[in-house]
């Protein structure tokens, strides 16, 4: 009999894996502590802009004409300890709040939650992004509190998917990390992934602190590399050259790679930036905090860029914010997302405005989000809006739509002809050619 499936927490991550295993063919319960969030999932609605994601769900929640029936969402963990055989945790793991440490009261309270309920063998599975260390604690409480006692186990399964490509990343994900402490629990693990999922992918045996520290190790990596190529975009903005040819370059080297190596303004969103700052604070822990001294360094390059795209702004505007008309394309973290969560798009809006801009934003998924963080901008419709008697038009996230504008036709409806690229994902040529005076970090003027 195939593993029955529950998935605790419906965010991103829980959402997408809760349809992932529908669609794989096991029988699924979502768990989500909001009731709203459980009532738009049952009727086949996703909380988020995500791409797929909708189409997946629709396919497999009961109750829904035509879908299979398989998933279905709730708000009861009793309803969850009675019917599932492996439970994914998915919750998420902020920041705290005014220190870098990481939050940790969701998956806590998910396990004290769901263990004291469990009177049937089962594996508690974690996903989410935590302090190395977690996973042995909480496999403790886990047996503490479980009245089946060690019938219940945990493992931990971290999950590397991206936003916006999360149906993708996790229906083929690059590989399955999986971290154990019984041939059991990896037995069951194999049992979940010996589908689709799991083909082609590697699937990676090891112990607890290696499982939990491969997703901080990778989210280090990531970030690394793009304050590495930011640090070069300073220095060739010094000198003269131009990141985007050296990321070209260095990036033909197959050990170095060209993915990651966007200059502009920098990382953001729920994941990047707070876990390299828990990830240093949890070596600190640790007596490590040698070790990871450089990730100071990468999320000080990164938090520069912001500062630096408001410098620019202002020296395109003759030395002065008071007053001027900035539009602003993009406001999520990236494009593909409505996620504004510590989006550096959203934070240069915010800059300019309170320094006495008048910015106006526009963003194709991310206007809902970002008005509810940031009321005070000006919010328009469509990026020729925005642009509409501008003094210079800032591009803040590369959307596919702020690639394909027609720069003649955007001319027409500014003010002055002045334009800065964030992302470095617009053609220079393109603008200049349309009469637009054109400037991108880490670039040459002309
Ligand atoms: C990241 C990891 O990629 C993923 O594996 C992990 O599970 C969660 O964290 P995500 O936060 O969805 O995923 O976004 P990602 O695509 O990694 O981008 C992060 C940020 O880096 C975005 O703000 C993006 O704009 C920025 N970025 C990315 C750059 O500035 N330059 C680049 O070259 C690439």
């Amino acid at each position: 009999m195939a593993p029955k499936i529950t998935v605790i927490g419906t965010g991103y991550l829980g959402a997408t894996h809760a349809a992932a295993m529908a669609e794989l063919g096991f029988e699924v319960l979502g768990l989500d502590v909001v009731p709203e969030k459980v009532e738009l999932l049952s009727a086949g609605r996703v909380p988020m802009y995500e791409p797929g994601l909708e189409e997946l769900l629709r396919r497999h929640v009961q109750g829904l004409e035509g879908a299979t029936g398989r998933l279905r969402f709730t708000t009861s963990y009793q309803e969850v300890a009675d019917f599932g055989d492996v439970h994914f945790v998915c919750v998420n793991t902020p920041q705290k709040h005014g220190e870098y440490g990481c939050d940790m009261r969701y998956v806590d309270s998910a396990i004290e939650s769901l263990a004291p309920l469990l009177t049937r063998p089962a594996l508690v599975v974690g996903k989410s992004t935590v302090p190395v260390g977690s996973a042995a604690r909480l496999a403790a409480r886990v047996r503490e509190l479980a009245p089946v006692g060690e019938g219940a186990e945990l493992a931990w399964n971290p999950e590397f998917l991206r936003e916006g490509f999360a149906v993708q990343d996790t229906l083929h994900p690059d590989r399955i990390v999986v971290g154990v402490t019984s041939e059991d629990a990896e037995r069951r693990l194999r049992e979940v992934y010996a589908t689709p999922i799991g083909e082609g992918s590697p699937f990676v045996v090891t112990d607890f602190p290696t499982a939990e520290l491969v997703k901080t190790a990778a989210n280090s990596f990531l970030a690394t590399k793009i304050s590495f190529i930011n640090a070069m975009a300073e220095v060739c903005e010094a000198a003269g050259g131009d990141v985007v040819k050296l990321a070209d370059a260095i990036g033909h080297d197959d050990r170095i790679g060209r993915k990651f190596l966007g200059a502009g303004i920098g990382f953001g969103g729920g994941c990047l930036p707070k876990d390299i700052r828990a990830f240093m604070a949890r070596a600190g822990e640790l007596g490590a905090d040698q070790a990871l001294t450089f990730l100071r360094e990468v999320d000080s390059i990164n938090m520069r860029r912001r500062g630096h795209m408001v410098d620019l702004t202002r020296d395109a505007l003759g030395g002065t914010l008071l007053g001027k008309r900035v539009a602003v394309l993009g406001a999520t973290f990236k494009p593909d997302s409505d996620d504004v969560r510590d989006s550096p798009a959203l934070n240069v809006a915010g800059q300019l405005q309170l320094q006495g801009a008048q910015v106006t934003v526009y963003d194709p998924k991310g206007m809902d989000n970002a008005r509810a963080v940031f009321p005070t901008l000006v919010y328009a419709a469509s990026a020729m809006e925005a642009a509409r008697g501008a003094d210079v038009v800032l591009h803040l996230t590369a959307w596919r739509e702020f690639g394909e504008l027609d720069p003649a036709e955007l001319g027409e409806a500014v003010a002055v002809k002045h334009i800065l690229d964030g992302r470095n994902s617009l053609d220079p040529e393109l603008w200049r050619k349309a009469g637009w005076t054109f400037r991108a970090l880490g670039r040459p003027t002309a």
